[in-house]
């Protein structure tokens, strides 16, 4: 029976931090890992709602039985984190420790891999078990795999379980797995992707607050990015604010940060922008033209990329308008209190100052009092004058206002006129 290359002792210790429902999520990360594009949980419970029994299956690749040892061997050191340099920017592969297989010893004391794998055309079977008690070791190694008729796959079966109940994964998993799963659901939806929890999908859209598919098209180049921009309800467990870029095929390429800060905002988003453009694009920012893949036709200079960046950061920045709302009267009220603007000045400022905000709360960011006094008497003297009209070019150079801002703030600022020369 092989070993794993450290002490039971030091991988519990590594395991700590991992609870019941974190360590299914683990075997079902290593399940969508393995390329599935199904992950199943089943599981019976008594009606005193102890398990009898508990699976994890996928449709991936399966463990190749030459490969099991070197797979299963190199504690801490996945070889899935060679291959996850660019986690950053690709969800393809979570896996990163190579722990993630040992955590059912938080709420099992055996786990059993039946795992199918295809070799020279054929699918083989073979079986690998573990126990809490020796987490170091695991069986396998010697098992003669079977040839099987069976498509691809690995089930993980769970026995011995304490630290979970039937009740308890009726009542918290599907939320849980939302939190942890919802944007990968979404983010490969084009491939069918789902997790099925005793024959039921998780439906990934019910943590969507709000969803917009849109078309954003650059005329010139005739390029079509198809968008679907999706506020959720509450925030992920592991994943930030990005934008992903999906080539034709539905596969992702690319994603990174959407660069709106959502401390405190609850502005919770994922923008998948999907076009057969990605099919073929250099998204690395190489810092030598040389190193540039010269096969790849898009690069990040394209003015159709320009265009998408710009049509996306507007997109968010009117979406966000109304998480600032608290944050904006916040501020206008920080003003009145320290002074900045002084109370027998115009009350409109107040309301400026706030309406400016929401549009564009980077204008307010990070100044000092005095940085802030002479922003607020510059505005005063804009809105004493009737230079009103530069004021919203002025911020119609910074940000593209939409016409509903436009009018907004033309209609903000002739009040101030009118109040002014009643
Ligand atoms: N369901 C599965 N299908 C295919 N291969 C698997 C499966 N589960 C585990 N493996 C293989 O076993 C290895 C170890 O899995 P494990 O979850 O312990 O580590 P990891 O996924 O690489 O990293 P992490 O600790 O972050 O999960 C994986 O790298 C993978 O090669
Ligand atoms: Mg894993």
């Amino acid at each position: 029976m092989p070993k794993i290359q450290i002490t039971a002792k030091g991988i519990k210790s590594a395991l700590k931090k991992y609870t019941p429902y974190l360590s299914v999520a683990e075997y079902i990360w290593n399940g969508f890992d393995a390329q599935a594009s199904e992950i199943k949980i089943d599981y019976v419970s008594n009606e005193l709602g102890n398990l009898e029994s508990f699976t994890i299956s996928d449709n991936g690749y399966g463990i190749s039985h030459e490969k099991l040892q070197e797979k299963f061997e190199l504690l801490f050191e996945s070889k899935k984190a060679l291959e996850n340099k660019l986690k950053k920017n690709q969800s393809a592969i979570h896996g990163k420790n190579g722990i993630g297989r040992l955590t059912f010893f938080c709420f099992a004391r055996n786990a059993a891999w039946k795992t199918i794998f295809e070799k020279e055309g054929s699918n083989f079977v073979y079986d690998i078990y573990a126990n809490a008690e020796n987490i170091n070791l695991y069986t396998g190694v010697s098992a003669v795999p079977r040839k099987t008729e069976l498509p691809t796959g690995t089930e993980v079966t769970f026995t011995g379980i304490h630290s979970l109940t039937g009740f308890g994964l009726q009542e918290k998993l599907s939320d849980f797995l939302l939190k942890e799963f919802a944007w990968f659901l979404a983010l490969n939806s084009g491939r069918n992707f789902s997790i099925i929890i005793n024959g039921t999908p998780l439906d990934w859209e019910s943590l969507i607050a709000e969803k917009e598919q849109l078309q954003i098209v650059h005329e010139k180049s005739q390029t079509i990015f198809n968008v679907t921009y999706v506020h959720w309800n509450e925030k992920s467990s592991n994943e930030a604010s990005r934008y992903y870029y999906i080539d034709a095929s539905h596969h992702e390429k690319w994603k990174e940060a959407t660069a709106i800060k959502s401390k405190g905002q609850q502005f919770y988003h994922s923008v998948f922008i999907q076009s057969s453009y990605f099919d073929s694009f250099a998204f690395k920012k190489s810092a030598n033209q040389e190193n540039q893949q010269p096969l790849l036709d898009g690069t990040r200079t394209d003015s159709q990329f320009r265009f998408l960046q710009k049509s996306l950061a507007n997109l968010l920045r009117i979406k966000r308008r109304p998480f600032l709302k608290a944050f904006a009267q916040d501020l206008a009220s920080e003003y009145t209190q320290k002074n900045i603007i002084a109370t027998d000045i115009h009350e409109k400022l107040a309301v400026t100052i706030q309406t400016l905000c929401e549009i564009q709360p980077r204008l307010f960011a990070s100044q000092n009092l005095e940085q802030k006094k002479f922003l607020a008497n510059t505005l005063n003297l804009l809105l004493q004058s009737n230079q009103l009209d530069q004021l919203t070019n002025a911020i119609h150079s910074i940000v593209e206002l939409n016409p509903e801002e436009k009018t907004e703030l033309e209609e903000l600022f002739n009040d101030t006129v009118c109040n002014k020369e009643n």
